[in-house]
C-alpha cells in the first residue's frame, strides 16, 4: 500500500516534468493571421496568457517571421525571461531592432507588410507571444502648417487618432516627448503612432514616436511633409505630445531636444552637451516656470530664447560670470529654447516661485519681468510682478524696452521703502519711458496691461545693488545714463 502510494506520487511528477517540459522551436516559422482575425494567435498554442510564459529549451535558434497583410496591423506582445546569454529581439517593418530581456505583456503596434522576432536560446529561459490583427480604419486626415520664424506647433496624444499631416516651407521637424503620467510607465504606448515621411499614411512608413523617443534626437522630413498616424484611437489619456517645427528655425542646431520636467514639484535639471556643436533644448510649458540655477564652466554662453531663436526674441545670455547674479529667472511664455554654443551646461528648472525664490532679491541680483507673449503681436500681455530685496534697503534700478508702449497699453513700474512708494511711473503714449531708473528701497513692482491694444509685451530689466548710505542719505529717484550689464543689445 504505502509502496504503491509512493509509486503514484512519483508517476504525478513525472507527469508534471512532461507536461512542463521545455519546448523547442528550432528554424524558422512563419506565422499568418487567422482567417478569422477576432481570434488572436498565442504562441506556443494553448498557453494561457494570464499565466508564466512556458519554457524554451537551451541550445536552439528560433525565428518567426509574423506577416502583417496590407490593410492590417498588428497589435503585438510577449511575456519573456531570457539568461544574459541568450538573446531576444524583435525587428518591425521598418528594420528597427528592439532587444529585449524581460517583458510583461509590453504592448508593441506593428504594420505590414512583416516583423520578425529572433530567440537565440544558449539557456534555457522563458517566452510566450500574442498576436492580435486589426483592419485598418478609414482615416480622415487633419492638416496644420509649420512655417520659418514662427511659434512651434505641439499636438497630442489623440491628435493623431484619424491622422495628421503637418506641412512645412522648408522640411519639418519633430521632437517627441514622453508620456506626462508618472504613475506607471506609459511610453511603450507611443508605439501606436506612426511617423510617415511625407503627406499620408501611403508615405514612407519610418518607424513610431516611442523611436524618435528612444532616440533621443529630432526627426527631420526628407521633404516638406509630415503624417503621425496612431493604429488604436482613444489613447489621449498617455499624455505624450510632440513638438513641430519648420525646419528653418532649428537648421543651425548639431543636436536638439525636447525638455521634459514630468515631476513638477522638485527640481529638474537640463543638461546640454555642446561638445560636438551647438546644443539647444526647448521647453514647451502653458504657463510660466523658473530657472533656478545655472552651472557652466567659463568657456561657453547660453542664450534663452522665447518662441523661436531669433535676435527679437532672445531673452537673456548666460556665462559663468553671470549666471549666479542673473538667476533665478521667471521664464514667462509658452516655448523657451535654450542655444549652448560649446562645451556643458546643466539647467536647474523648477515650476513653483518659492522653490526657486524668485521673489526675493540679494545685492547684485540681476534679471527681468516679461509680457507671456514678448515679442509676438497679441493682446495676451498682462502681467504683474514684485521682488522683495532680503536688505532693508537696496539701491533698485530698472529699464523698460519702451517698444512694448503703443495703443492703450500701459506700464505701472514703483520702487518701495517699507511699503511706501519711493518712485513710481505710469508709461504710456503719452509717457515714454526714458533711460535706466534707479531709486533706494526694498521691493519693486510692475504691472502691464495692453487694456485691449495689440502689443509685443513689455520687457522690464532690474538690478539690485548694496545701497551705501555714506554716499547719499536722503532718496535719490533720478534717471540716469549710467548702464549697467543690460540684457538688451
Ligand atoms: C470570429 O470569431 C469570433 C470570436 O470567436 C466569433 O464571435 C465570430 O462569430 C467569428 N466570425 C466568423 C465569421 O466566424
Ligand atoms: C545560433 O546562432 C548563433 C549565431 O548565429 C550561432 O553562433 C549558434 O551556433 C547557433 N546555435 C545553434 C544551436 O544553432
Ligand atoms: C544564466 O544561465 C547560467 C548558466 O545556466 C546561470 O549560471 C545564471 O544564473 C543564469 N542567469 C540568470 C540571470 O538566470
Ligand atoms: C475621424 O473622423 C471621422 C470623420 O470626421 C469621425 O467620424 C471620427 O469620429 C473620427 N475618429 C476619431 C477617432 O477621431
Ligand atoms: C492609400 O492607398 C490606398 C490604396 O492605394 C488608397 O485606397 C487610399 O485612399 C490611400 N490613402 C491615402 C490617405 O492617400
Ligand atoms: C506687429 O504688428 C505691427 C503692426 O502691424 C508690425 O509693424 C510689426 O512688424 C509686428 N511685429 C511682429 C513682431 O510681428
Ligand atoms: C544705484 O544704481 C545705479 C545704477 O547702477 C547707479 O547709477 C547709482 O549711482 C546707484 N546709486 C547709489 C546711491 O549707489
Ligand atoms: C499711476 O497710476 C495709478 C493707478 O491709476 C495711480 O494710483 C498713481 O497715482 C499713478 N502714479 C503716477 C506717478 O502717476
Amino acid at each position: 500500500m504505502d509502496r504503491c502510494f509512493k509509486i503514484f506520487i512519483w508517476c504525478l511528477m513525472v507527469s508534471q516534468v512532461l507536461a512542463d517540459d521545455p519546448y523547442k522551436c528550432a528554424g524558422t516559422q512563419t506565422i499568418d493571421p487567422p482567417n478569422n482575425i477576432s481570434n488572436p494567435i498565442l504562441y506556443p498554442s494553448g498557453w494561457d496568457k494570464n499565466h508564466f510564459a512556458p519554457q524554451y529549451a537551451a541550445g536552439q535558434n528560433c525565428s518567426w517571421i509574423i506577416n502583417v497583410p496590407k490593410g492590417m496591423f498588428a497589435f503585438f506582445q510577449m511575456t519573456a525571461n531570457t539568461n544574459q546569454s541568450s538573446v531576444l529581439k524583435m525587428t518591425d517593418s521598418t528594420g528597427y531592432v528592439t532587444t529585449i530581456d524581460t517583458t510583461n505583456m509590453e504592448p508593441y503596434f506593428l504594420m505590414d507588410p512583416s516583423f520578425r522576432v529572433d530567440l537565440q536560446a544558449n539557456e534555457a529561459g522563458e517566452f510566450g507571444m500574442r498576436i492580435a490583427w486589426y483592419k485598418v480604419n478609414p482615416t480622415y486626415p487633419t492638416s496644420w502648417q509649420v512655417h520659418p520664424n514662427s511659434t512651434p506647433l505641439t499636438l497630442f496624444a489623440g491628435d493623431f487618432d484619424n491622422s495628421t499631416v503637418i506641412e512645412a516651407e522648408t522640411r519639418v521637424n519633430l521632437l517627441a516627448l514622453p508620456s506626462t503620467l508618472s504613475i506607471t510607465d506609459l511610453n511603450p504606448y507611443l508605439r501606436n503612432t506612426q511617423v510617415f515621411d511625407g503627406p499620408s499614411i501611403n508615405s514612407t512608413h519610418v518607424g513610431n514616436l516611442h523611436q524618435v523617443l528612444r532616440n533621443g534626437q529630432r526627426y527631420i522630413s526628407t521633404g516638406k511633409y509630415l503624417t503621425l498616424w496612431s493604429l488604436i484611437a482613444g489613447y489621449n489619456n498617455v499624455g505624450n505630445s510632440v513638438i513641430l517645427q519648420d525646419y528653418f528655425d532649428v537648421k543651425d542646431f548639431k543636436t536638439y531636444k525636447p525638455i521634459s520636467c514630468i515631476f513638477d514639484f522638485i527640481v529638474c535639471d537640463v543638461s546640454l552637451d555642446a561638445r560636438q556643436g551647438t546644443a539647444a533644448a526647448i521647453r514647451y510649458n502653458p504657463s510660466y516656470f523658473f530657472v533656478r540655477d545655472i552651472s557652466m564652466p567659463d568657456t561657453n554662453k547660453l542664450s534663452v530664447y522665447t518662441d523661436f531663436v531669433t535676435d527679437a526674441h532672445r531673452l537673456s545670455d548666460y556665462t559663468s560670470s553671470n549666471s549666479k547674479t542673473n538667476t533665478p529667472q521667471k521664464f514667462n511664455g509658452k516655448y523657451i529654447t535654450f542655444v549652448l554654443n560649446q562645451d556643458q551646461a546643466t539647467v536647474s528648472m523648477v515650476l513653483d516661485g518659492t522653490k526657486a525664490a524668485w521673489s526675493s532679491a540679494v545685492d547684485s541680483r540681476r534679471g527681468f519681468f516679461t509680457s507671456p507673449n514678448y515679442a509676438l503681436n497679441s493682446s495676451q500681455q498682462d502681467y504683474e510682478d514684485r521682488i522683495k530685496s532680503f536688505s532693508k534697503v537696496s539701491n533698485i534700478s530698472y529699464t523698460v524696452d519702451r517698444s512694448a508702449i503703443s495703443g492703450a497699453a500701459t506700464l505701472n513700474v514703483a520702487i518701495l521703502s517699507s511699503q511706501k512708494v519711493v518712485s513710481e511711473n505710469n508709461y504710456s503714449t503719452t509717457n515714454f519711458p526714458g533711460g535706466a531708473v534707479w531709486a533706494v528701497g526694498d521691493t519693486i513692482t510692475v504691472k502691464y496691461q495692453a487694456n485691449g491694444a495689440v502689443t509685443t509685451g513689455s520687457f522690464v530689466s532690474f538690478g539690485f545693488d548694496r545701497y551705501n548710505s555714506a554716499t547719499t542719505n536722503n532718496i535719490l529717484i533720478s534717471i540716469v545714463l549710467t548702464i549697467w550689464i543690460t540684457l538688451f543689445r
